[in-house]
């Protein structure tokens, strides 16, 4: 449906940030991601896996408590607040009106022109409770939850956040609750002028509030839970494909969670994990869970859960269709469509959860939801391009691929006839576990909390955005201070 952007430069794979590095990473997140990947695997060393079930807790929360500013301070809060384990991270959330979120959700039986997506609001928008399809998912927190979801379940989880402020004045970062990619979502189909209409409405309301004002936006953030590629419409043409949400100005200045940024225009935009059908409530669930997929037995050496593309046989996806097919080692969930591969949630993780490796080729754009299916189920996964994962999710992720995934050039498959399999069976079995090990410990780090819960006692994909927000207004508050 999108147009794929050239493709990303091949030494890509190794290094996560890209040649956009002094852009993109500001020195001392990467300093810190430097730091926690290697305490990670410090401490993979010293304390044997059950006995460190959420590596990086410790040492990313390093980020909670930025230091003191060593350039003079915006403010003379940090100072005084240096006890206050919330300094720095309050966030002031907007009441807006009921048109922006809770009359989107009202109208859920038509925010997809051939879907019903009430089902899939409630329990705070993880759908409804999944029950154990003969131990696909057993133990607690198992939910038929929809890839874009998010929006409602970000919102839901930043009510029981623990450093909420009523003051705008004190608050790190001010969060604008608006169901952006529900409402993107329901009029894709219809005229430029409706796609746009409520985005335009919320800046406008946004606008004549004194906190916009105070800032221009640029400590405001919002969830847009699709990719970028529905939001960056070019013309007001009727056939060009989105709305223009990220390329409002006022929606510039602010940082904008989406699924999957466009590598090229990132602008303020930041990559976050799809929602999958895992939400535990508690970090008791989520070990019990690490120690079912640890011991899980895996029959297919690789799988793939998808549906076919028409047109070219040449591609990645027609490949793995014909080599998968070819294979007894390959287990395969045809669906004919993305859509009838969600609504069976069971069938797709039972194959995933029985698989060594899961091939993850691009969709209509880079980056899929099966990504982080394959991950909660303990598969190792399979890209096929560097911009399908290392580029979008590197806060969330291990600076270094190699140690959870496994890059095939698309290239290699498509012009140099690379069998997928000779190249997964040559991994040696020890490094197999390794990797494997490290995608059961990404998990939490790649999955959202049960929203409701009061004792989600583990940091999840929630906390690790709210950091990297965080992080980034307070160096745009610095940069502004400086002059830049
Ligand atoms: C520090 O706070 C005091 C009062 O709390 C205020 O008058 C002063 O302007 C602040 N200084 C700076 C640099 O913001
Ligand atoms: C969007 O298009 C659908 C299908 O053509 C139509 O039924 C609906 O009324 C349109 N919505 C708006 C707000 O124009
Ligand atoms: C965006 O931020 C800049 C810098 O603070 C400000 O001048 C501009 O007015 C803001 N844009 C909007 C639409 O508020
Ligand atoms: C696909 O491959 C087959 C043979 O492998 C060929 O006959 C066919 O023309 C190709 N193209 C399409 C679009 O099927
Ligand atoms: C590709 O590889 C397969 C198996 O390795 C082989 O049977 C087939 O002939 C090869 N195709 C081409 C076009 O080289």
């Amino acid at each position: 449906m999108k147009p794929m952007k050239p493709s990303f430069q091949k030494d890509g794979a190794d290094k996560v940030d890209g040649g956009t590095g002094g852009v993109l990473w500001p020195s001392r997140i990467c300093y810190l991601v430097v730091l926690a990947t290697t305490l990670w695997a410090v401490a993979s060393i010293l304390f044997p896996p059950s006995a460190f079930p959420h590596p990086l807790v410790s040492s990313v929360t390093v980020s909670h408590h930025p230091a003191p500013h060593d350039s003079a301070s915006e403010d003379n809060r940090t100072a005084t607040e240096t006890a206050d384990r919330c300094a720095g991270r309050y966030i002031y959330v907007y009441r807006l009106p009921p048109r922006f979120n809770d009359d989107i959700a009202r109208g859920c039986r038509t925010l997809r022109p051939w879907m019903d997506m009430c089902p899939y609001m409630p329990n705070c928008g993880l759908g409804r409770l999944l029950g154990d399809e003969g131990g696909v998912f057993p133990g607690r927190g198992w939910y038929a939850t929809d890839q874009f979801m998010l929006d409602v379940i970000f919102r839901c989880r930043m009510r029981r956040y623990e450093c909420l402020t009523g003051d705008p004045a004190r608050a790190a970062a001010v969060f604008v609750p608006a169901y952006a990619s529900l409402d993107g979502g329901r009029y894709l189909w219809n005229s430029t002028a409706t796609r746009d209409a409520l985005a335009l409405d919320l800046v406008a309301w946004l606008a004549r509030r004194p906190e916009w004002r105070a800032t221009g936006g640029r400590d405001h953030f919002l969830v847009a839970g699709r990719t970028a590629w529905d939001f960056l419409r070019k013309t007001d043409g009727d056939d060009d494909w989105g709305t223009k949400l990220l390329s409002i100005p006022a929606v510039r200045n602010m940082t904008a969670l989406v699924l999957e940024i466009d590598p090229w225009t990132r602008s303020n935009n930041l990559a976050v994990p799809y929602p999958t059908n895992f939400h535990p409530a508690t970090a008791a669930d989520l070990r019990a869970w690490q120690e079912k997929a640890r011991a899980l037995d895996r029959r297919w050496l690789f799988s793939f859960a998808g549906a076919a593309r028409p047109g070219s046989n040449k591609t990645v996806r027609a490949q793995i269709f014909q080599q998968c097919g070819a294979s007894s080692r390959c287990g395969m969930f045809r669906c004919k469509k993305g859509s009838e591969c969600e609504a069976s949630p069971g069938a797709m993780m039972r194959l995933f959860e029985s698989s060594t490796f899961c091939l993850q080729p691009r969709g209509d754009t880079t980056t899929r939801r099966s990504t982080f299916d394959a991950v909660v189920a303990g598969c190792i996964p399979v890209f096929f391009h560097p911009d399908s994962a290392y580029t979008q999710y590197a806060d969330h992720i291990p600076a270094d691929p190699e140690r959870w995934s496994v890059l095939i050039m698309h290239t290699d498959v498509t012009d140099r006839n690379v069998s997928i399999e000779e190249a997964l069976a040559k991994i040696p079995p020890a490094a197999v576990k390794a990797m494997r090990e490290e995608v059961i410990r990404l998990i939490p780090r790649l999955v959202y909390a049960d929203a409701r819960s009061a004792r989600a006692d583990f940091k999840d994909a929630f906390d690790i955005a709210l950091d990297v927000v965080l992080d980034r207004v307070a160096k745009r508050r610095r940069r502004d201070v400086d002059g830049r």
